[in-house]
């Protein structure tokens, strides 16, 4: 009997259990999805498809025709599938409402914006992040990124961008995770898991988005928004591999680019996003148009006007318009005149449908709406512990001669200079839209809080007047004013620690440079201070790489900070007195000079690789071909050798590398391990070096690890021109070090 009973009681905790999963909707979205699609007028589809801005001029131009006015109508109507830029939990339930109480069938909105690094706390910029070669603090950032964006409403973001990129002229360099696509596939791939967890359904879990499809980053000239060529080669096996990642990993979203690929616009391309995305890598979620993207097709020259860009942006596979205004003026007509099939639209709405089920917005659409979760998570003090360690894992040592750093605790007399020194705005970076202004820890107050006597001199100010996101940002090119005082101050100091840069809005959309060296009257500051007293700590904040020849051979200590966020101030202080030891890893090549880039270190031999002892090589007359610091480049405060190196190519689906890493420094230092493979011989020439595997770990001084990495087809193989995924016998040279230029290597044969 009581046997029975347990039974019976077991039997409806199950039952119990699965109707729980059938209420929350999760298991048979597909047939609620179709049975919803099946209620819809082909108005209330083309509104799914169409996303608005908030009512405010934020992240692009807003378009003449759009007024609020006929945006509140349009949500009345069942015409509005998403909106962006409208965060807050008042503002968002208010909206919601319009949509769930008064049009037709009350499917919820989903509000989008850009979460790049952070929310309310600001962690490092995405390439700063990168720096760490850390997956798992990454992932924690987007993780409490979406908490706190969550907690504001929002419910999708877009991010990560993975777009690969060589340029550091390309403002938006600071917004990806560099030059490399092995390291900016894992990366994109921890973000997405950060962003969106491990139940999409759950209240602080938002969707995201894998931007820019494609190629974005090879602009020509690292002009923004300029055109893209590249070859076959290039767009399989650099541009694709990060997107690719991203849909293996269940992005919910993509972004389309505003550039043209090889002649087609991106938002336009049939070939990018129903051939590669949707059909051959089986992308499930649904594709976003870049802003106004859609409209853009037509200044490109390759649609007459509005309705064809819509004809042909439909057609190709874009989703959601965001704020062209294309689909939801003439997607109607067009589908009416027969020039677009209406199952294309079909398909566009379930997956819209699909990501706001499977956001759980159907069982409450105001599940971002909560003011308590609100009022807990935005500026949360636990996120800025989080902060803290991503921003001193994400600064790189550079250079450290005589060991200048770490500063000593006692003794020394301090001088800081620099404007950035003191910014608190700054070192937030760009990309920032829901956060407020001047809530970084600047350098100054850091150095307070941990303690420190110092001196401060401006020297000479970096910007005139104020910076914002949308509008030039303008350096003070002619006041040396402030020179004298601080020259003076670096004569009476035994230490200058001079905060250099860019300012925060010197990258990011719409932020290309031709000059790449410190922008204004800095080079000079930096030279007049070096002229009385050399002992100079350059502490660089900017948001790509810097071409900084003379510093670099002149300034004993260099510390690539970056734009480190909330916390910077007070990672700095910390790295600059080894409390952290600095373990960053560059994710981007720095140049020498300008000229030089796009320089990356992944690139093919060339027919000519080397000297004869005359010009006829590939090379420049008046610049070395090697980067002033190379790619995975970064210093620590201890010193690690790297012995016996070993490969077993016996299977040839496994080949084993073994190394030994020993810490031959006095403290405890984080290495990471680098293992680079070149394909010797191909049908399809390899580069001279990619980056196949990496491990970042601690060893105490004398420590000493066997560290092994196992090469499989994955890593061995690549993609031809057709695309398809191969692996040639041959010969391969294996490469395990430090950075991408020195370790040591072995050659073996796969058979
Ligand atoms: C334009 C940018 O290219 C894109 O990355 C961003 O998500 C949208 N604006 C929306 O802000």
């Amino acid at each position: 009997m009581i046997r029975n009973l347990t039974k019976t009681s077991l039997m409806l905790f199950f039952l119990s259990l699965l109707s729980t999963t059938h209420l929350s909707g999760q298991q048979d979205i597909p047939s609620r999805v179709e049975a919803l699609l099946n209620k819809m007028t082909l108005a209330e589809k083309v509104g799914q498809m169409n996303q608005y801005n908030g009512f405010w001029d934020v992240t692009g131009p807003v378009p003449k025709e759009g007024n609020s006015k006929m945006k509140y109508e349009h949500l009345k109507q069942g015409k509005v599938g998403a909106v962006l830029n409208v965060r807050g939990v008042e503002n968002v339930r208010k909206l919601q409402e319009i949509v769930v109480k008064e049009s037709r069938l009350g499917i919820p909105l989903i509000f989008g914006q850009d979460i790049i690094h952070g929310f309310k706390t600001l962690t490092p910029v995405p390439l700063a992040e990168t720096a760490s070669w850390d997956l798992e603090a990454i992932q924690r950032s987007a993780r409490n990124a979406a908490v706190q964006a969550s907690a504001a409403g929002i419910s999708w973001t877009f991010a990560p961008m993975v777009d690969i990129s060589r340029d550091a002229r390309w403002g938006r360099v600071m917004e990806g995770a560099g030059e490399d696509p092995y390291l900016g596939a894992l990366v994109g791939v921890a973000r997405i898991k950060g962003f969106q967890g491990d139940d999409l359904a759950a209240p602080n879990t938002i969707a995201s988005t894998a931007k820019h499809f494609a190629a974005y980053g090879f602009a020509e000239a690292g002009r923004e928004y300029n055109t893209v060529d590249v070859g076959t080669n290039t767009l399989h096996n650099i541009v694709f591999p990060p997107f690719k990642a991203a849909v293996e990993n269940n992005v919910k979203s993509v972004m389309n680019a505003f550039n043209i690929l090889n002649g087609v616009p991106a938002t336009g391309d049939a070939f990018l996003q129903r051939e590669m995305l949707k059909d051959r890598w089986g992308f499930k979620g649904f594709v976003i148009s870049d802003w106004g993207s859609i409209k853009e097709i037509a200044f490109h020259g390759h649609a007459k006007d509005l309705k064809h860009t819509a004809e042909l942006a439909a057609k190709a596979g874009s989703d959601m318009d965001m704020e062209s205004y294309a689909y939801i003026n003439h997607l109607e007509a067009l589908v009416k005149e027969g020039k677009v099939q209406e199952s294309l639209l079909d398909d566009a709405v379930r997956r819209i449908l699909t990501v706001k089920m499977e956001l759980g917005l159907f069982e409450d659409p105001y599940l971002y709406c909560n003011e308590e979760r609100e009022k807990r998570w935005l500026y949360a003090a636990e996120h800025d512990v989080a902060a803290l360690d991503m921003a001193k894992k994400s600064i790189v040592l550079l250079k450290n001669e005589k060991q200048l750093l770490p500063l000593a605790k006692t003794q020394q007399k301090i001088a800081v200079i620099g404007a950035l020194a003191n910014d608190k705005n700054s070192p937030l970076g760009s990309w920032r839209i829901g956060s407020d202004d001047n809530t970084a820890i600047s350098v100054i107050e850091g150095l307070t809080k941990y303690g420190k006597n110092f001196t401060y001199a401006k020297g000479a100010d970096l910007i005139t007047g104020k910076a914002n996101f949308i509008d030039e940002v303008k350096i003070n090119e002619t006041d040396r004013s402030g020179f004298a005082a601080a020259v003076e101050l670096a004569k009476n100091s035994s230490v200058v620690l001079m905060v250099l840069g860019e300012h925060g809005f010197q990258s990011g959309e719409g932020r290309s440079r031709t000059k790449l060296g410190l922008p204004g009257v800095q080079q000079e500051l930096l030279e007049a201070v070096h002229a009385v007293n050399p002992n100079i700590v350059l502490i660089l904040m900017n948001g790509r790489p810097l071409a900084i020849p003379w510093a670099a051979e002149n300034i004993p200590a260099i510390l690539e900070t970056w734009q480190l966020g909330t916390q910077s101030g007070n990672a700095i202080a910390n790295v600059l007195y080894g409390d952290y030891n600095p373990s960053g890893k560059l994710p981007m090549t720095f140049p020498r000079s300008v000229g030089q880039v796009p320089i990356y270190y992944n690139h093919y031999s060339t027919g000519r690789p080397v000297s004869e002892g005359n010009v006829f090589w590939s090379h420049y007359s008046d610049e070395a071909n090697t980067p002033l610091y190379p790619f995975g480049f970064g210093l620590s405060y201890t010193q690690f050798e790297y012995s016996d190196l070993s490969v077993d190519a016996s299977n040839p689906k496994a080949v084993k590398v073994m190394v030994t890493v020993t810490n031959v420094g006095s403290r405890t230092g984080e290495e990471v391990v680098q293992l680079y493979l070149q394909d010797k011989v191909a049908s399809v020439v390899r580069p001279v070096k990619e980056l196949k595997g990496f491990q970042k770990f601690s060893l105490s001084p004398k420590g000493t690890k066997r560290v092994s990495f196992t090469l499989t087809e994955k890593e061995l193989g690549f993609y031809n021109t057709k695309g398809k995924f191969i692996v040639e016998p041959g010969m391969f040279e294996v490469q395990v070090g430090t950075n991408s230029q020195e370790g040591l290597s072995k050659s073996f044969e796969l058979k």
